[in-house]
């Protein structure tokens, strides 16, 4: 859909996939029992003429319509095709992705190590509802077209409640409030303050020679029907090692494990996991922990996750897999 502007300069992509941001409730001002994904991003970005006489060109396209918590890879093959499709195009600036929060951070990860994008690309969502008696998907899309139209940005970021963040750091840290994303130690990226944009940090950048292999995979569809099998166990007590024995035995080929602390694991466990890697089973070792990292130390039998948080391991090593198999 064109939705404005032969004179404007900046054209914007705005591509939905669904989530809370698209859902409706059959009482308005009911902000739990509503149905995620149901509005097209057309009627999303058209009930929104602040966007049209921002100074962009927009255009809207509907890549899926989910409830994000049924996120899956084909999706996620027909997102990061359009993505890069448009991305190809001189004349547009930015990106725009209207996505559910549930695994907004999974999304967000997978892009940009699949593609580690020169422009930028912008999560948004909400918390609540279009129908919501004060909806903040209208506010969070505006903020998202001021990062997607800003000079210089690149990478993969999220916008929520005016904050943005890296898409390396970004973490869904709260199940109601409007503000439900952290970046953890690192912090925001920036603040989205009346369209201007406060950027704290560097832009996200990198991850591009590992997915190489992996974006032409994924672009050409050959890994389809047989993306690796990655799964994420954890460490708590009473932990021992019969899910990582069920998981090998059922073809698992990579296990990530969100340890306790720094990455530390209950003997029995870290014994089936130690077997699992003498297999063949590739098994990365991350933190339970919201913030910090697990630090790597002399001895370390496992690899650590270099940073990331388990749900983004298990994308890096599903691209990694995906790369080593084809
Ligand atoms: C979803 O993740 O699609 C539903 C929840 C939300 O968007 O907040």
């Amino acid at each position: 859909m064109q939705v404005s502007g032969e004179m404007k300069r900046k054209k914007i992509v705005v591509l939905g996939t669904g989530g809370t941001i698209a859902g409706t409730a059959a009482q308005a001002g009911d902000n739990l029992g509503y149905t995620a994904a149901q509005v097209g991003i057309e009627q999303l970005v058209a009930e929104l003429p602040a966007l049209a006489d921002g100074g962009c060109e927009l255009f809207s396209e509907q890549v899926a319509q989910v409830d994000s918590k049924d996120m899956d890879f084909g999706i996620w093959r027909a997102l990061a095709q359009r993505v890069a499709h448009w991305l190809a195009q001189e004349e547009v600036q930015g990106i725009v992705i209207t996505h559910g929060t549930d695994t907004l951070e999974e999304t967000a990860f997978f892009l940009q190590a699949l593609l580690d994008p020169a422009k930028p690309v912008v999560l948004t969502c909400a918390m609540r509802p279009a129908t919501a008696l004060a909806p903040d998907g209208p506010q969070n899309m505006l903020d998202a077209v001021a990062v997607a139209s800003h000079a210089g940005a690149r990478g993969v970021v999220a916008v929520c409640a005016g904050v943005v963040h890296s898409a390396f750091d970004v973490q869904k840290v709260h199940t109601y409030r409007l503000d439900a994303f952290s970046s953890g130690d690192a912090g925001p990226l920036g603040y989205v303050e009346e369209g201007g944009l406060r950027l704290l940090r560097n832009w996200p950048s990198g991850q591009e020679g590992q997915a190489q292999a992996a974006i032409k995979i994924v672009a050409s569809g050959a890994g389809d029907r047989s993306w690796p099998r990655v799964e994420i166990v954890m460490n708590y007590a009473g932990a021992d090692g019969r899910a990582v024995r069920a998981l090998v035995a059922d073809g698992v080929q990579g296990l990530v494990v969100a340890g306790t602390g720094n990455g530390t694991l209950h003997q029995a466990l870290e014994a089936a996991l130690l077997a699992a890697q003498a297999g063949g089973v590739r098994v990365v070792r991350a933190t339970r922990c919201l913030d910090g990292r697990v630090l790597p130390k002399a001895g370390d039998v496992l690899a650590d996750s270099q940073g990331l948080s388990p749900v983004k391991a298990r994308v890096a090593l599903l691209l990694a897999l995906l790369a080593s198999a084809h």
